[in-house]
């Protein structure tokens, strides 16, 4: 059959890579974005766009039979600082945008789904350094609370209706073509900006706060690769852990001075930071290189050339104009 994918939350950071790489191996037209948003952004302007919501279950069920898709990738949700201010509609989005893609697959109406989980479903009890895949997992925020009942749906349904569910617990994804959307771990990508505009940054995380991260590039293959491998590969059927680098604000600012030598950070936690405080340092993603060939591309000093690079590439293009 031919391949026919459909990006829910397509204007997100992560949904906006993804529609762009998924449209370079499939061919624009096969590639269907949407988003709750009515107009989409010029980067995904290229092929077709549908304004839609994921908790309209009738209007999702249309869009799947009028473009024939066999595949979804389920993007929307409220990220972490995003869900403490708001509970009752992380809940809402997070689970029944899930439940709701999940229950056309049930349908048949979706042969694959991926849906990402988060670092974010540990807590503060969970081993810190190198998490294992199977381990205590106690989150206490409200985003990684929704993400951790949202593994427990993916693995019933594959379990119980033999959906073929798909999943990845992301580290904090760092990209420059598309911004982060209310993150605990979205400073690791504005202090570029501010790096390279003002050579100045205030982080509101503390200077020790190591967390695991990863260039955007390798979780877009990552979210590719494992869609595209055989069923039987696919082992976990929860969410697999994955793993890119780790570092602390202090450290980045360290590599970032390697371009900007006279580079400043001073430290003004908030709220986010007893977020980050509970979740791990490093995580152990053996799992996912044994069973479908995970491995990444970019380490910190690799991430930070790259964002550099092409941040600095942007800002000078917007400065000509
Ligand atoms: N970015 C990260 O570092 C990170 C890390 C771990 C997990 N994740 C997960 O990856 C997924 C995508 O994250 P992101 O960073 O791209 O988020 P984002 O906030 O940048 O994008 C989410 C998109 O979903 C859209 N949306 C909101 N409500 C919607 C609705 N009702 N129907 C359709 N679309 C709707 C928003 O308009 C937005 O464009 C989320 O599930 C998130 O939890 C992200």
């Amino acid at each position: 059959m031919q391949r026919k994918a459909l990006i829910i939350g397509a204007c997100g950071q992560i949904g906006i890579e993804l529609t762009m790489a998924l449209r370079q191996k499939l061919g624009a037209e096969s590639v269907v974005a949407s988003d709750v948003k009515e107009t989409c952004p010029p980067a995904i302007a290229d092929g077709p766009y549908v304004q839609l919501s994921v908790l309209d279950f009738d209007a999702l069920r249309q869009v799947l039979i009028t473009y024939q898709i066999t595949e979804v990738y389920n993007m929307a949700a409220l990220l972490s600082a995003t869900s403490e201010k708001n509970p009752a509609f992380a809940w809402e989005l997070n689970m029944n945008g899930l439940l709701h893609t999940l229950n056309l697959a049930k349908e048949g109406l979706i042969q694959r789904l991926f849906w990402p989980s988060s670092i974010a479903v540990f807590g503060p009890t969970t081993p810190r350094q190198n998490t294992p895949q199977d381990t205590i997992m106690d989150p206490n925020s409200v985003y990684g609370i929704s993400k951790l009942a949202g593994e427990r749906w993916c693995e019933y349904y594959a379990q119980k209706h033999q959906v073929d569910v798909r999943s990845l617990r992301y580290p904090g994804l760092i990209g420059y073509r598309s911004a982060p959307g209310g993150g605990t771990t979205d400073y690791a990508v504005d202090i570029f900006y501010k790096a390279i505009e003002t050579g100045q940054y205030e982080c509101f995380l503390g200077p020790n706060t190591m967390l695991p991260m990863m260039m955007m590039e390798d979780a877009i293959r990552a979210t590719i690769d494992i869609t595209e491998a055989p069923a039987e590969q696919i082992k976990i059927r929860s969410s697999y852990n994955l793993a890119g680098c780790s570092f602390t604000p202090a450290e980045l600012a360290e590599h970032i001075r390697l371009y900007i030598p006279a580079f400043e950070m001073t430290y003004a936690p908030d709220f986010r930071q007893s977020l980050a405080d509970s979740w791990p340092d490093s995580i152990d993603d053996q799992r996912a290189r044994q069973d479908w060939g995970w491995s990444h591309a970019f380490d910190t000093a690799a991430l930070t050339k790259k964002m550099i690079e092409e941040i600095g590439l942007k800002i000078n293009a917007t400065n000509a104009k």
